[in-house]
């Protein structure tokens, strides 16, 4: 065999006595999955040519022909007639070998000055940042859909619970609006997760920089980057960012997965507070009767294999000294699996959401049976000069009654409540309904739904503003 033909991989075999073996080329390529990255990777490509080209490492016909040779791999690749090569490894290498292939000898002048360390690295970023993108316009899509129908159902009244026990009531408006808040802290974190990652690793090379006159604010430039990352060492190992998303894409997912909880509770027979659209839901393959609220059920249970990837990223990070190590070509699936679960979740929640409507006979009827106004009634004995630790214990004792006898507290007339404390007048009755209850508290943040309104208004110019 003449050594070229020893070679597994024409970009380093160099100094190769005998080809790898091929399962060990199997084992290491990362080719299945970091295709993925094509675009990023031709468009860090470009603009690393067109820098080297402003230093004079390339002249112009060298700069037209790899720009050109690169524009028309992305459409090859984008037409599938791509075949990608395991011997190859990984997508920065098929894509120089396509190059040369195409454009010859000037094709193998691309990777000068820089390494596949320093080129992945930018990959991820740019990958992960046009993600985040798009994961915040559906953030945005969902609450607007919450704010839709918090708006609509600003009035009606459900039983509010803590420790899952009827507490007191409040407005599912004010219930959605709190889903609404969470998603908005969800927003701000992954807006801020984009803004640390945006700056360009390219020039750091291996990990050392290069001996070339680069000029890495160049670059970072052309690929819209805020400016050249500050340490090569930590440029080329660092994969914060990537743990930053994925902790980022946790915390939105255990927020769905709290939704979904409630929406799968709701939607049962003992509750049958809200109706899911059939297009939402399955059915079961035995039982005729089933309708089973599947989507809510899924997300809540993806919100583990999210988890699972952050702790894989912060697992794999520990322990690694600097700079580049094989290992973290095993960022790439845990990271794309939670974009991939996180945009699907989301696009399911911003669908279905809309589609949620309120059985407000039933919510009703759930706050008034659980006693949910006794604190009203010992907040009305505090107006009339109880302490309230003694308004406390009357209320109790009402509260005791009311389960012996099978009254609610806005059942008993005034001469059973006047019983427990001789001040409780006719006025009580205002204090004891429902509407009554809710309309006091009538503070920023309160469940009342002029408040759910005003904080529906706050919350629309806020996302307006976002599209700014
Ligand atoms: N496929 C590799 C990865 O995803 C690219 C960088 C490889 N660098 C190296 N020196 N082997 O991390």
């Amino acid at each position: 065999m003449s050594s070229d033909e020893q070679k597994t991989n024409q970009q380093w075999g160099g100094r190769f006595n005998e080809p790898t073996d091929a399962f060990v080329a199997r084992f290491t390529a990362s080719i299945d999955f970091d295709k993925r990255l094509y675009a990023q990777d031709i468009r860090g490509s470009q603009a690393h040519a067109r820098m080297l080209n402003k230093v004079g490492v390339l002249s112009q016909e060298e700069l037209t022909a790899i720009l050109e040779g690169l524009d028309q791999i992305r459409d090859e690749i984008e037409r599938g007639e791509i075949e990608w090569s395991v011997e190859l490894e990984d997508i920065h290498m098929n894509i120089e070998a396509r190059l040369t292939d195409r454009i010859g000898i000037t094709g193998k002048k691309l990777h000068t000055g820089r390494s596949r360390n320093d080129q992945v690295a930018t990959d991820i970023r740019l990958y992960l940042r046009d993600e985040i993108d798009f994961i915040l316009s559906e953030v945005t899509r969902l609450q607007q859909g919450l704010l839709d129908v918090a708006e609509r159902e600003a009035d009606t009244i459900m039983p509010g619970f803590t420790h899952l026990q009827t507490a007191q009531p409040v407005t599912f408006g004010h219930h959605l609006m709190a889903w609404f808040e969470m998603l908005q802290r969800d927003f701000s974190r992954l807006s801020d997760c984009r803004k640390r990652l945006n700056q360009s690793p390219l020039g750091a090379a291996a990990l050392a920089g290069t001996t070339y006159p680069i000029d890495r604010s160049y670059s970072a430039q052309l690929m819209d980057f805020d400016g050249p990352t500050a340490n090569s060492l930590d440029s080329v190992s660092d994969r914060d960012f990537a743990i930053e998303f994925c902790a980022a894409a946790s915390l939105v997912m255990t927020h769905l997965s709290r939704m979904s909880e409630e929406l799968v509770l709701w939607t049962s027979a003992q509750f049958d507070f809200i109706n899911l659209p059939d297009r939402f839901c399955t059915g079961s393959s035995i039982m005729p009767q089933k309708k089973n609220p599947d989507v809510p059920e899924l997300v809540r249970g993806k919100s583990g294999r999210v988890n699972g990837h952050l702790i894989s990223l912060l697992t794999l990070m520990k322990s690694q000294p600097l700079a580049y190590n094989k290992d973290n070509q095993e960022d790439k699936e845990p990271l794309f699996d939670t974009v991939d679960t996180l945009k699907g979740s989301l696009r399911a929640y911003a669908d279905m959401i809309p589609a949620i409507t309120s059985k407000a006979d039933n919510m009703r009827e759930a706050a008034r049976r659980g006693f949910s106004t006794a604190t009203d009634l010992a907040d009305y004995l505090v107006r009339k000069g109880m302490p309230f630790r003694d308004a406390h214990e009357v209320v109790g004792k009402a509260v005791a009654f009311g389960i012996d006898q099978n009254l609610d507290l806005s059942d008993m007339s005034l001469d059973q409540l006047q019983q427990f404390s001789a001040t409780i007048a006719n006025d009580v009755f205002d204090v004891l309904t429902l509407e009554g209850s809710v309309n006091a508290r009538n503070h920023i943040g309160g469940t009342a739904p002029d408040q759910v309104r005003s904080a529906v208004t706050t919350a629309r110019s806020h996302l307006s503003q976002r599209s700014e």
